[in-house]
Protein backbone atom coordinates (compact mmCIF):
# COMPACT_ATOMS: atom_id res chain seq x y z
CA UNK A 1 0.00 0.00 0.00
CA UNK A 2 0.44 3.35 -0.09
CA UNK A 3 2.18 4.93 2.12
CA UNK A 4 0.78 8.08 1.88
CA UNK A 5 0.50 9.62 5.33
CA UNK A 6 3.99 9.28 4.63
CA UNK A 7 3.81 11.69 2.11
CA UNK A 8 1.50 13.87 3.70
CA UNK A 9 4.25 14.53 6.05
CA UNK A 10 5.23 16.82 3.90
CA UNK A 11 4.46 20.26 4.50
CA UNK A 12 5.25 21.65 1.44
CA UNK A 13 4.29 24.19 0.25
CA UNK A 14 6.21 26.54 -1.41
CA UNK A 15 6.26 29.65 -1.33
CA UNK A 16 5.47 31.71 -3.00
CA UNK A 17 5.12 34.28 -1.87
CA UNK A 18 8.15 36.08 -1.30
CA UNK A 19 9.32 37.99 -2.83
CA UNK A 20 10.96 36.61 -4.79
CA UNK A 21 12.15 33.71 -3.66
CA UNK A 22 10.25 31.11 -4.05
CA UNK A 23 10.80 28.72 -1.96
CA UNK A 24 10.84 25.67 -1.63
CA UNK A 25 9.35 22.46 -0.05
CA UNK A 26 10.22 20.84 2.65
CA UNK A 27 10.07 17.81 3.63
CA UNK A 28 11.79 16.30 6.25
CA UNK A 29 12.94 13.45 7.08
CA UNK A 30 13.27 11.16 4.56
CA UNK A 31 10.82 8.45 5.44
CA UNK A 32 12.22 5.33 3.93
CA UNK A 33 9.14 2.46 3.15
CA UNK A 34 10.92 -0.84 2.60
CA UNK A 35 9.09 -1.45 -0.40
CA UNK A 36 10.09 2.00 -1.95
CA UNK A 37 12.76 3.83 -1.41
CA UNK A 38 11.50 6.37 -3.34
CA UNK A 39 8.92 7.15 -1.02
CA UNK A 40 11.28 8.78 0.70
CA UNK A 41 10.27 11.89 -0.24
CA UNK A 42 10.30 14.86 0.80
CA UNK A 43 10.71 16.84 -1.26
CA UNK A 44 11.11 19.18 -2.49
CA UNK A 45 12.63 21.31 -4.96
CA UNK A 46 15.27 22.69 -4.97
CA UNK A 47 17.00 22.27 -7.95
CA UNK A 48 19.93 22.71 -9.45
CA UNK A 49 21.73 23.44 -12.32
CA UNK A 50 24.63 21.99 -13.47
CA UNK A 51 26.56 22.09 -16.46
CA UNK A 52 29.51 21.02 -15.86
CA UNK A 53 28.07 17.98 -13.61
CA UNK A 54 28.00 16.05 -16.82
CA UNK A 55 30.85 15.44 -17.99
CA UNK A 56 31.52 11.85 -16.21
CA UNK A 57 28.82 10.60 -18.04
CA UNK A 58 30.17 11.80 -21.63
CA UNK A 59 33.60 10.38 -20.66
CA UNK A 60 32.56 6.90 -20.07
CA UNK A 61 30.35 6.66 -23.16
CA UNK A 62 32.18 8.52 -25.62
CA UNK A 63 34.80 5.93 -25.80
CA UNK A 64 32.40 2.95 -26.66
CA UNK A 65 33.96 2.36 -30.15
CA UNK A 66 31.53 2.01 -33.07
CA UNK A 67 28.59 4.36 -31.37
CA UNK A 68 26.72 4.00 -34.84
CA UNK A 69 23.44 5.51 -33.21
CA UNK A 70 24.79 8.67 -32.27
CA UNK A 71 27.20 9.27 -34.87
CA UNK A 72 28.74 12.61 -34.14
CA UNK A 73 28.68 15.05 -36.43
CA UNK A 74 30.80 17.75 -37.41
CA UNK A 75 27.92 19.50 -37.06
CA UNK A 76 27.96 21.72 -33.94
CA UNK A 77 28.32 24.91 -35.18
CA UNK A 78 24.99 24.41 -37.15
CA UNK A 79 22.82 23.96 -34.12
CA UNK A 80 22.13 28.27 -34.63
CA UNK A 81 21.92 28.04 -38.04
CA UNK A 82 18.38 28.65 -38.92
CA UNK A 83 17.62 28.09 -42.42
CA UNK A 84 18.13 31.22 -44.77
CA UNK A 85 14.99 32.99 -45.61
CA UNK A 86 13.53 31.96 -42.42
CA UNK A 87 12.89 35.66 -42.02
CA UNK A 88 10.72 36.27 -44.92
CA UNK A 89 8.80 33.25 -43.92
CA UNK A 90 7.80 33.56 -40.74
CA UNK A 91 4.60 35.62 -41.91
CA UNK A 92 0.77 35.35 -40.19
CA UNK A 93 -0.23 32.23 -37.81
CA UNK A 94 -1.97 30.21 -39.90
CA UNK A 95 -5.72 29.47 -38.59
CA UNK A 96 -5.66 27.51 -35.98
CA UNK A 97 -8.02 24.86 -35.51
CA UNK A 98 -10.09 24.34 -31.88
CA UNK A 99 -11.30 21.49 -30.43
CA UNK A 100 -13.01 22.51 -26.87
CA UNK A 101 -13.36 20.19 -24.23
CA UNK A 102 -16.99 19.19 -23.91
CA UNK A 103 -17.19 18.06 -20.59
CA UNK A 104 -21.28 17.23 -21.16
CA UNK A 105 -20.48 14.65 -23.82
CA UNK A 106 -17.67 13.39 -21.78
CA UNK A 107 -20.18 12.66 -18.97
CA UNK A 108 -23.07 10.98 -20.75
CA UNK A 109 -20.93 8.50 -21.66
CA UNK A 110 -17.99 8.35 -19.40
CA UNK A 111 -15.60 7.78 -22.25
CA UNK A 112 -12.87 9.20 -24.09
CA UNK A 113 -14.13 10.87 -26.94
CA UNK A 114 -12.59 9.46 -30.40
CA UNK A 115 -13.50 12.63 -32.54
CA UNK A 116 -10.05 14.41 -32.16
CA UNK A 117 -8.05 14.20 -35.09
CA UNK A 118 -5.29 11.23 -35.65
CA UNK A 119 -2.92 12.99 -37.75
CA UNK A 120 -1.46 16.40 -37.87
CA UNK A 121 -2.68 18.22 -40.49
CA UNK A 122 -0.09 20.04 -42.40
CA UNK A 123 -3.27 20.76 -44.30
CA UNK A 124 -3.92 23.20 -41.62
CA UNK A 125 -1.05 25.40 -42.69
CA UNK A 126 -0.47 25.28 -46.71
CA UNK A 127 2.23 27.75 -46.35
CA UNK A 128 4.00 26.65 -43.20
CA UNK A 129 6.92 28.51 -41.62
CA UNK A 130 10.31 27.03 -42.22
CA UNK A 131 11.34 25.62 -38.90
CA UNK A 132 13.31 26.51 -35.96
CA UNK A 133 16.06 25.19 -34.41
CA UNK A 134 15.53 23.74 -30.88
CA UNK A 135 17.35 25.57 -28.61
CA UNK A 136 21.13 24.19 -27.36
CA UNK A 137 19.83 22.67 -24.30
CA UNK A 138 17.76 20.10 -26.55
CA UNK A 139 21.37 18.28 -27.39
CA UNK A 140 21.15 17.05 -23.89
CA UNK A 141 18.58 14.58 -25.01
CA UNK A 142 21.18 13.08 -27.20
CA UNK A 143 23.20 12.72 -24.35
CA UNK A 144 20.52 11.18 -21.84
CA UNK A 145 19.81 8.45 -24.21
CA UNK A 146 23.58 7.27 -24.72
CA UNK A 147 23.20 4.36 -22.59
CA UNK A 148 20.90 3.05 -24.63
CA UNK A 149 22.44 3.57 -27.78
CA UNK A 150 24.38 0.47 -28.69
CA UNK A 151 22.05 -1.77 -27.02
CA UNK A 152 18.41 -0.24 -27.55
CA UNK A 153 15.77 -0.68 -24.80
CA UNK A 154 14.08 -3.76 -24.23
CA UNK A 155 11.14 -4.83 -22.18
CA UNK A 156 12.99 -6.37 -19.18
CA UNK A 157 15.21 -2.79 -19.17
CA UNK A 158 12.15 -1.09 -18.75
CA UNK A 159 10.15 -3.47 -16.06
CA UNK A 160 13.16 -3.29 -13.92
CA UNK A 161 12.32 0.50 -14.11
CA UNK A 162 9.46 -0.31 -12.22
CA UNK A 163 11.18 -0.35 -8.99
CA UNK A 164 10.74 3.17 -7.95
CA UNK A 165 8.13 4.23 -10.66
CA UNK A 166 4.87 6.09 -9.64
CA UNK A 167 3.06 5.16 -13.30
CA UNK A 168 3.67 3.24 -16.20
CA UNK A 169 2.32 5.67 -19.41
CA UNK A 170 1.66 3.31 -22.67
CA UNK A 171 0.91 5.69 -25.83
CA UNK A 172 -0.48 3.66 -28.62
CA UNK A 173 -1.69 5.03 -31.80
CA UNK A 174 -1.85 8.40 -29.92
CA UNK A 175 -3.62 7.50 -27.22
CA UNK A 176 -2.57 7.11 -23.44
CA UNK A 177 -2.97 4.05 -20.63
CA UNK A 178 -1.76 4.62 -17.41
CA UNK A 179 -1.11 1.83 -14.97
CA UNK A 180 -0.18 3.37 -11.33
CA UNK A 181 1.80 1.62 -8.73
CA UNK A 182 1.68 4.43 -6.25
CA UNK A 183 0.23 7.75 -5.93
CA UNK A 184 2.66 10.81 -6.25
CA UNK A 185 3.00 13.37 -3.83
CA UNK A 186 0.34 15.82 -4.57
CA UNK A 187 -0.44 16.75 -7.79
CA UNK A 188 2.63 16.09 -9.43
CA UNK A 189 1.86 13.25 -11.37
CA UNK A 190 -1.43 13.92 -12.52
CA UNK A 191 -0.41 17.28 -13.92
CA UNK A 192 2.73 15.37 -15.68
CA UNK A 193 0.15 13.05 -17.45
CA UNK A 194 -2.16 16.38 -18.15
CA UNK A 195 1.24 17.41 -19.84
CA UNK A 196 1.57 14.36 -22.01
CA UNK A 197 -1.96 14.89 -23.03
CA UNK A 198 -2.03 18.40 -24.33
CA UNK A 199 1.50 16.57 -25.84
CA UNK A 200 -1.19 14.43 -27.53
CA UNK A 201 -3.38 17.02 -28.61
CA UNK A 202 -0.83 19.49 -29.96
CA UNK A 203 0.64 16.98 -32.46
CA UNK A 204 -1.84 14.54 -32.98
CA UNK A 205 -0.67 11.77 -35.24
CA UNK A 206 3.03 12.31 -34.77
CA UNK A 207 3.56 10.58 -31.02
CA UNK A 208 5.22 6.75 -31.40
CA UNK A 209 3.55 3.96 -29.54
CA UNK A 210 5.66 3.87 -26.90
CA UNK A 211 5.99 2.60 -22.86
CA UNK A 212 7.68 4.80 -19.90
CA UNK A 213 8.40 4.12 -16.41
CA UNK A 214 7.95 7.94 -14.68
CA UNK A 215 9.00 8.30 -10.95
CA UNK A 216 7.48 11.03 -9.54
CA UNK A 217 9.78 11.72 -6.56
CA UNK A 218 12.79 14.23 -6.40
CA UNK A 219 15.69 12.72 -6.47
CA UNK A 220 17.49 10.40 -9.27
CA UNK A 221 18.03 6.76 -8.01
CA UNK A 222 19.78 5.00 -11.41
CA UNK A 223 23.01 4.71 -10.55
CA UNK A 224 25.68 5.54 -12.79
CA UNK A 225 28.16 3.48 -10.37
CA UNK A 226 25.99 0.29 -10.57
CA UNK A 227 25.80 0.24 -14.71
CA UNK A 228 29.08 0.69 -15.38
CA UNK A 229 32.11 -2.20 -15.54
CA UNK A 230 32.86 -5.06 -17.76
CA UNK A 231 29.66 -6.81 -16.41
CA UNK A 232 27.14 -4.39 -15.79
CA UNK A 233 23.74 -4.10 -16.81
CA UNK A 234 21.83 -1.70 -18.86
CA UNK A 235 20.56 1.10 -17.01
CA UNK A 236 16.50 0.91 -16.43
CA UNK A 237 15.72 3.84 -18.49
CA UNK A 238 13.51 6.10 -15.73
CA UNK A 239 11.81 9.42 -16.47
CA UNK A 240 11.90 11.81 -13.16
CA UNK A 241 12.09 15.60 -13.03
CA UNK A 242 15.87 15.79 -12.13
CA UNK A 243 19.47 14.41 -12.32
CA UNK A 244 22.88 15.08 -11.11
CA UNK A 245 26.38 13.44 -12.14
CA UNK A 246 25.93 10.16 -10.40
CA UNK A 247 22.58 8.98 -12.28
CA UNK A 248 21.52 7.91 -15.66
CA UNK A 249 18.05 9.27 -14.75
CA UNK A 250 16.40 10.22 -17.90
CA UNK A 251 14.97 14.08 -17.24
CA UNK A 252 11.26 15.17 -17.83
CA UNK A 253 9.61 18.62 -17.69
CA UNK A 254 7.93 18.77 -14.22
CA UNK A 255 4.58 19.47 -13.46
CA UNK A 256 4.39 22.98 -12.54
CA UNK A 257 4.60 23.72 -16.08
CA UNK A 258 0.77 22.83 -16.05
CA UNK A 259 0.25 24.49 -12.80
CA UNK A 260 1.04 23.48 -8.85
CA UNK A 261 -2.40 24.11 -6.98
CA UNK A 262 -1.16 23.14 -4.16
CA UNK A 263 0.50 26.55 -3.82
CA UNK A 264 -1.43 28.57 -5.99
CA UNK A 265 1.26 28.54 -9.34
CA UNK A 266 -0.37 28.83 -12.28
CA UNK A 267 0.48 27.54 -15.59
CA UNK A 268 3.47 28.24 -17.05
CA UNK A 269 2.63 29.88 -20.38
CA UNK A 270 0.21 32.36 -17.97
CA UNK A 271 2.77 32.99 -15.56
CA UNK A 272 5.64 33.74 -18.21
CA UNK A 273 3.57 36.53 -19.55
CA UNK A 274 3.36 37.89 -15.88
CA UNK A 275 6.66 37.88 -14.74
CA UNK A 276 7.09 40.10 -18.31
CA UNK A 277 5.16 42.60 -17.01
CA UNK A 278 6.35 42.86 -13.38
CA UNK A 279 9.69 43.18 -14.56
CA UNK A 280 8.40 46.16 -15.96
CA UNK A 281 7.56 47.94 -12.69
CA UNK A 282 10.62 48.34 -11.04
CA UNK A 283 14.06 48.75 -13.01
CA UNK A 284 16.96 46.85 -12.32
CA UNK A 285 19.03 50.07 -11.02
CA UNK A 286 15.93 50.95 -8.51
CA UNK A 287 16.03 47.75 -7.26
CA UNK A 288 17.66 47.01 -3.77
CA UNK A 289 21.15 46.60 -4.61
CA UNK A 290 21.59 43.51 -1.86
CA UNK A 291 21.42 39.46 -2.74
CA UNK A 292 17.76 38.14 -1.74
CA UNK A 293 16.50 34.76 -0.42
CA UNK A 294 13.86 33.74 1.00
CA UNK A 295 13.01 30.11 1.64
CA UNK A 296 12.80 27.10 4.36
CA UNK A 297 16.36 26.49 5.71
CA UNK A 298 15.30 23.36 7.02
CA UNK A 299 15.53 21.28 3.72
CA UNK A 300 19.67 21.44 3.67
CA UNK A 301 22.69 22.10 5.69
CA UNK A 302 23.66 23.95 2.83
CA UNK A 303 20.55 26.02 3.49
CA UNK A 304 21.66 26.69 7.29
CA UNK A 305 25.10 27.85 6.25
CA UNK A 306 23.49 30.39 4.07
CA UNK A 307 21.79 32.12 6.86
CA UNK A 308 25.14 32.46 8.43
CA UNK A 309 25.57 35.41 5.36
CA UNK A 310 22.79 37.04 6.91
CA UNK A 311 22.81 41.16 7.38
CA UNK A 312 23.74 41.66 11.37
CA UNK A 313 25.29 44.52 14.02
CA UNK A 314 28.72 43.27 12.78
CA UNK A 315 28.98 42.39 8.72
CA UNK A 316 27.19 43.25 5.94
CA UNK A 317 28.12 40.79 3.30
CA UNK A 318 25.13 41.90 0.93
CA UNK A 319 22.65 39.87 1.94
CA UNK A 320 19.15 39.66 2.98
CA UNK A 321 17.95 36.34 3.88
CA UNK A 322 14.68 35.56 5.48
CA UNK A 323 12.95 32.17 6.40
CA UNK A 324 9.94 31.50 4.99
CA UNK A 325 6.97 30.71 7.52
CA UNK A 326 4.94 27.84 5.65
CA UNK A 327 2.42 27.40 8.06
CA UNK A 328 1.34 31.12 7.75
CA UNK A 329 1.28 31.24 4.08
CA UNK A 330 -0.44 27.92 3.56
CA UNK A 331 -3.31 29.12 5.85
CA UNK A 332 -3.46 32.37 4.01
CA UNK A 333 -3.93 30.29 0.93
CA UNK A 334 -0.56 31.44 -1.06
CA UNK A 335 -2.34 34.59 -1.66
CA UNK A 336 1.60 36.32 -1.79
CA UNK A 337 2.41 34.09 -4.44
CA UNK A 338 2.28 36.43 -6.96
CA UNK A 339 5.32 35.71 -8.11
CA UNK A 340 5.37 38.91 -10.99
CA UNK A 341 5.19 41.45 -8.21
CA UNK A 342 8.79 39.94 -5.98
CA UNK A 343 11.73 41.06 -8.71
CA UNK A 344 12.41 43.64 -6.09
CA UNK A 345 16.17 43.16 -5.82
CA UNK A 346 19.22 43.43 -7.88
CA UNK A 347 20.37 39.92 -6.68
CA UNK A 348 18.48 37.06 -6.07
CA UNK A 349 20.60 33.96 -4.35
CA UNK A 350 19.40 30.25 -5.75
CA UNK A 351 20.36 27.35 -3.81
CA UNK A 352 19.46 23.76 -3.46
CA UNK A 353 17.34 22.35 -0.63
CA UNK A 354 17.09 18.19 -0.86
CA UNK A 355 17.44 18.47 -4.79
CA UNK A 356 16.46 21.08 -7.97
CA UNK A 357 14.14 23.54 -7.43
CA UNK A 358 11.16 24.38 -9.45
CA UNK A 359 11.99 27.73 -7.78
CA UNK A 360 14.98 28.25 -10.30
CA UNK A 361 12.52 29.61 -13.27
CA UNK A 362 11.14 32.05 -11.38
CA UNK A 363 14.52 33.64 -9.78
CA UNK A 364 15.84 33.32 -13.14
CA UNK A 365 12.99 35.39 -15.03
CA UNK A 366 13.37 38.17 -12.59
CA UNK A 367 16.00 40.56 -14.86
CA UNK A 368 17.99 40.26 -11.72
CA UNK A 369 21.15 38.66 -11.44
CA UNK A 370 20.88 34.98 -9.96
CA UNK A 371 23.55 34.48 -7.81
CA UNK A 372 23.36 30.43 -7.76
CA UNK A 373 25.44 28.73 -5.45
CA UNK A 374 26.97 25.71 -6.75
CA UNK A 375 24.28 22.89 -7.53
CA UNK A 376 24.68 19.87 -7.87
CA UNK A 377 21.25 18.54 -9.48
CA UNK A 378 19.64 19.48 -12.71
CA UNK A 379 16.49 19.95 -14.52
CA UNK A 380 16.06 19.33 -18.07
CA UNK A 381 16.92 22.89 -19.38
CA UNK A 382 19.73 24.21 -16.76
CA UNK A 383 22.22 22.18 -18.47
CA UNK A 384 21.38 25.44 -20.89
CA UNK A 385 22.62 28.01 -18.56
CA UNK A 386 26.35 29.20 -18.75
CA UNK A 387 28.02 30.94 -15.80
CA UNK A 388 28.67 34.88 -16.00
CA UNK A 389 26.62 34.78 -19.11
CA UNK A 390 22.82 33.79 -17.66
CA UNK A 391 23.91 33.56 -13.74
CA UNK A 392 26.79 34.32 -11.33
CA UNK A 393 27.98 31.18 -9.52
CA UNK A 394 28.59 31.62 -5.85
CA UNK A 395 31.14 29.07 -4.02
CA UNK A 396 29.77 26.62 -1.86
CA UNK A 397 32.48 26.71 0.35
CA UNK A 398 32.55 30.31 0.89
CA UNK A 399 29.45 31.87 0.92
CA UNK A 400 29.35 34.83 2.64
CA UNK A 401 32.18 36.23 0.84
CA UNK A 402 31.13 34.80 -2.81
CA UNK A 403 27.95 36.65 -2.35
CA UNK A 404 29.46 39.85 -0.83
CA UNK A 405 31.82 40.05 -3.77
CA UNK A 406 29.58 39.25 -6.55
CA UNK A 407 27.29 42.29 -4.76
CA UNK A 408 30.14 44.68 -4.88
CA UNK A 409 30.98 43.42 -8.69
CA UNK A 410 27.77 44.05 -10.00
CA UNK A 411 27.22 47.32 -8.33
CA UNK A 412 29.97 48.74 -9.44
CA UNK A 413 29.75 47.16 -12.83
CA UNK A 414 26.14 48.19 -13.53
CA UNK A 415 25.67 47.48 -17.03
CA UNK A 416 27.40 44.01 -17.23
CA UNK A 417 25.15 43.11 -14.15
CA UNK A 418 21.79 44.05 -16.03
CA UNK A 419 23.32 42.02 -19.24
CA UNK A 420 23.25 38.76 -17.28
CA UNK A 421 19.84 39.31 -15.34
CA UNK A 422 18.51 40.12 -18.96
CA UNK A 423 20.18 37.25 -20.34
CA UNK A 424 18.92 35.06 -18.14
CA UNK A 425 15.44 36.31 -18.11
CA UNK A 426 15.37 36.17 -22.00
CA UNK A 427 16.65 32.50 -21.83
CA UNK A 428 13.64 31.62 -19.64
CA UNK A 429 11.14 33.99 -21.74
CA UNK A 430 12.22 32.04 -25.12
CA UNK A 431 14.24 28.89 -24.76
CA UNK A 432 12.03 27.67 -22.02
CA UNK A 433 8.59 28.81 -23.24
CA UNK A 434 5.66 26.52 -23.45
CA UNK A 435 6.16 26.08 -27.48
CA UNK A 436 9.64 24.75 -26.18
CA UNK A 437 8.92 22.54 -23.37
CA UNK A 438 6.15 21.01 -25.35
CA UNK A 439 9.15 20.54 -28.21
CA UNK A 440 11.73 19.10 -25.94
CA UNK A 441 9.19 17.03 -24.42
CA UNK A 442 8.02 15.95 -28.15
CA UNK A 443 11.94 14.90 -29.26
CA UNK A 444 12.47 13.22 -26.27
CA UNK A 445 9.69 10.62 -26.64
CA UNK A 446 10.78 10.40 -30.36
CA UNK A 447 14.55 9.70 -29.56
CA UNK A 448 13.15 7.23 -26.59
CA UNK A 449 10.63 5.50 -28.79
CA UNK A 450 13.52 4.68 -31.34
CA UNK A 451 15.00 3.08 -29.15
CA UNK A 452 12.74 0.17 -28.18
CA UNK A 453 13.04 -3.10 -29.18
CA UNK A 454 9.55 -4.29 -28.06
CA UNK A 455 6.04 -3.62 -29.14
CA UNK A 456 4.51 -1.27 -26.62
CA UNK A 457 1.60 -3.02 -25.36
CA UNK A 458 -1.45 -2.17 -22.84
CA UNK A 459 -1.04 -4.04 -19.63
CA UNK A 460 -4.88 -5.47 -18.29
CA UNK A 461 -4.29 -3.01 -15.49
CA UNK A 462 -3.79 0.32 -17.80
CA UNK A 463 -6.53 2.77 -18.18
CA UNK A 464 -7.17 5.27 -21.27
CA UNK A 465 -6.66 8.55 -20.06
CA UNK A 466 -7.61 11.71 -22.71
CA UNK A 467 -8.21 15.10 -21.53
CA UNK A 468 -11.65 15.09 -20.89
CA UNK A 469 -11.34 12.12 -18.33
CA UNK A 470 -8.76 14.67 -16.58
CA UNK A 471 -10.33 17.79 -16.55
CA UNK A 472 -13.71 17.06 -16.61
CA UNK A 473 -13.74 15.24 -13.16
CA UNK A 474 -11.01 17.73 -11.23
CA UNK A 475 -11.77 19.72 -9.16
CA UNK A 476 -11.87 23.27 -7.67
CA UNK A 477 -7.81 24.68 -9.31
CA UNK A 478 -6.80 21.91 -9.94
CA UNK A 479 -9.39 21.78 -12.83
CA UNK A 480 -9.04 25.83 -13.57
CA UNK A 481 -5.06 25.19 -14.26
CA UNK A 482 -6.34 22.48 -17.13
CA UNK A 483 -9.04 24.48 -18.72
CA UNK A 484 -6.36 26.88 -18.71
CA UNK A 485 -3.39 24.82 -19.90
CA UNK A 486 -5.70 23.31 -22.39
CA UNK A 487 -3.84 22.67 -25.74
CA UNK A 488 -6.51 23.99 -27.73
CA UNK A 489 -5.96 22.19 -30.83
CA UNK A 490 -3.25 20.46 -33.20
CA UNK A 491 -0.44 22.78 -33.71
CA UNK A 492 -0.78 24.85 -36.81
CA UNK A 493 3.59 24.98 -36.80
CA UNK A 494 5.77 21.83 -36.68
CA UNK A 495 8.10 21.19 -34.13
CA UNK A 496 11.34 22.81 -34.36
CA UNK A 497 14.52 20.72 -35.81
CA UNK A 498 16.77 18.97 -32.84
CA UNK A 499 20.37 19.79 -32.72
CA UNK A 500 22.58 17.07 -33.55
CA UNK A 501 24.65 15.10 -31.04
CA UNK A 502 27.31 16.75 -29.70
CA UNK A 503 31.33 15.63 -31.10
CA UNK A 504 33.22 14.76 -28.13
CA UNK A 505 35.86 18.06 -29.23
CA UNK A 506 32.72 20.38 -28.66
CA UNK A 507 31.21 18.74 -26.24
CA UNK A 508 34.28 19.29 -24.30
CA UNK A 509 35.19 22.26 -25.45
CA UNK A 510 31.77 23.60 -23.57
CA UNK A 511 32.23 21.88 -20.66
CA UNK A 512 35.63 23.75 -20.46
CA UNK A 513 34.44 26.77 -21.42
CA UNK A 514 31.76 26.74 -18.27
CA UNK A 515 34.54 25.28 -16.05
CA UNK A 516 36.79 28.02 -17.10
CA UNK A 517 34.21 30.89 -16.47
CA UNK A 518 34.06 29.35 -12.88
CA UNK A 519 37.36 29.95 -12.56
CA UNK A 520 37.77 32.99 -13.85
CA UNK A 521 34.85 34.35 -11.23
CA UNK A 522 37.09 32.28 -8.94
CA UNK A 523 40.09 34.07 -8.83
CA UNK A 524 38.13 37.48 -9.81
CA UNK A 525 36.90 37.15 -5.95
CA UNK A 526 40.33 35.59 -4.57
CA UNK A 527 42.12 39.14 -5.75
CA UNK A 528 39.60 41.39 -4.47
CA UNK A 529 39.50 39.58 -0.96
CA UNK A 530 43.61 39.83 -1.03
CA UNK A 531 43.44 43.28 -1.50
CA UNK A 532 41.03 44.19 0.94
CA UNK A 533 42.57 42.79 3.39
CA UNK A 534 45.69 44.55 2.43
CA UNK A 535 44.26 47.56 2.69
C1 LIG B 1 -19.89 16.49 -15.48
O1 LIG B 1 -19.87 15.67 -14.31
C2 LIG B 1 -19.12 16.24 -13.24
C3 LIG B 1 -19.03 15.22 -12.14
O2 LIG B 1 -20.15 14.42 -12.09
C4 LIG B 1 -19.80 17.52 -12.80
O3 LIG B 1 -19.06 18.10 -11.74
C5 LIG B 1 -19.79 18.49 -13.96
O4 LIG B 1 -20.47 19.67 -13.61
C6 LIG B 1 -20.46 17.86 -15.17
N1 LIG B 1 -20.20 18.77 -16.26
C7 LIG B 1 -21.13 19.05 -17.16
C8 LIG B 1 -20.74 20.07 -18.17
O5 LIG B 1 -22.21 18.51 -17.18
C1 LIG C 1 -21.05 19.01 -26.41
O1 LIG C 1 -21.62 17.74 -26.56
C2 LIG C 1 -23.05 17.76 -26.52
C3 LIG C 1 -23.55 16.30 -26.47
O2 LIG C 1 -22.93 15.54 -27.46
C4 LIG C 1 -23.56 18.52 -27.75
O3 LIG C 1 -24.94 18.56 -27.74
C5 LIG C 1 -22.99 19.95 -27.67
O4 LIG C 1 -23.35 20.67 -28.81
C6 LIG C 1 -21.46 19.92 -27.54
N1 LIG C 1 -21.01 21.26 -27.27
C7 LIG C 1 -20.03 21.82 -27.98
C8 LIG C 1 -19.63 23.20 -27.56
O5 LIG C 1 -19.50 21.25 -28.91
C1 LIG D 1 33.05 -10.19 -15.24
O1 LIG D 1 32.72 -11.51 -15.59
C2 LIG D 1 33.87 -12.34 -15.76
C3 LIG D 1 33.41 -13.70 -16.30
O2 LIG D 1 32.20 -14.06 -15.72
C4 LIG D 1 34.58 -12.47 -14.41
O3 LIG D 1 35.72 -13.28 -14.55
C5 LIG D 1 35.00 -11.06 -13.98
O4 LIG D 1 35.59 -11.11 -12.70
C6 LIG D 1 33.80 -10.14 -13.94
N1 LIG D 1 34.28 -8.80 -13.71
C7 LIG D 1 33.73 -8.02 -12.79
C8 LIG D 1 34.31 -6.64 -12.68
O5 LIG D 1 32.81 -8.37 -12.09
C1 LIG E 1 18.16 38.52 8.44
O1 LIG E 1 18.30 39.84 8.86
C2 LIG E 1 17.12 40.63 8.72
C3 LIG E 1 17.48 42.07 9.09
O2 LIG E 1 18.06 42.12 10.36
C4 LIG E 1 16.03 40.07 9.61
O3 LIG E 1 14.84 40.80 9.45
C5 LIG E 1 15.78 38.62 9.18
O4 LIG E 1 14.81 38.02 10.00
C6 LIG E 1 17.09 37.84 9.24
N1 LIG E 1 16.83 36.52 8.70
C7 LIG E 1 16.90 35.42 9.43
C8 LIG E 1 16.62 34.13 8.73
O5 LIG E 1 17.20 35.43 10.59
Amino acid sequence: MRQSNSTQRFQTHHGSGMSGNFTDTISRPFLKSPARSCIVFSFIFVLLLVGALAWTRFLETTVIPGDSAEKPLQTAKTSNANPPQSSQIQKKPSKQIEIPLNCSAYNLTRSCPSSYPTSFDSEVDPDPPYPSTCPEYFRWIHEDLRPWAHTGITRGMVERAKRTANFRLVILKGKAYVETFEKGFQTRDVFTLWGILQLLRRYPGKMPDLEMMFDCVDWPVVLKSQHSGPNATTPPPLFRYCGNDATLDIVFPDWSYWGWAEINIKPWEHLLKDLKEGNKRKKWLDREPYAYWKGNPTVAETRQDLLKCNVSDKEDWNARLFAQDWAKESQEGYKQSDLASQCIHRYKIYIEGSAWSVSEKYILACDSVSLIVKPHYYDFFMRGLNPVQHYWPIREDDKCRSIKFAVDWGNIHKQKAQNIGKAASEFIQEDIKMDNVYDYMFHLLIAYAKLLRFKPSRSRDAVELCTESMACEAEALAKKFMIDSLVKGPSSTIPCTMPPPYDPPSFHATLRRKENSLKQVESWEKYYWENRNKS
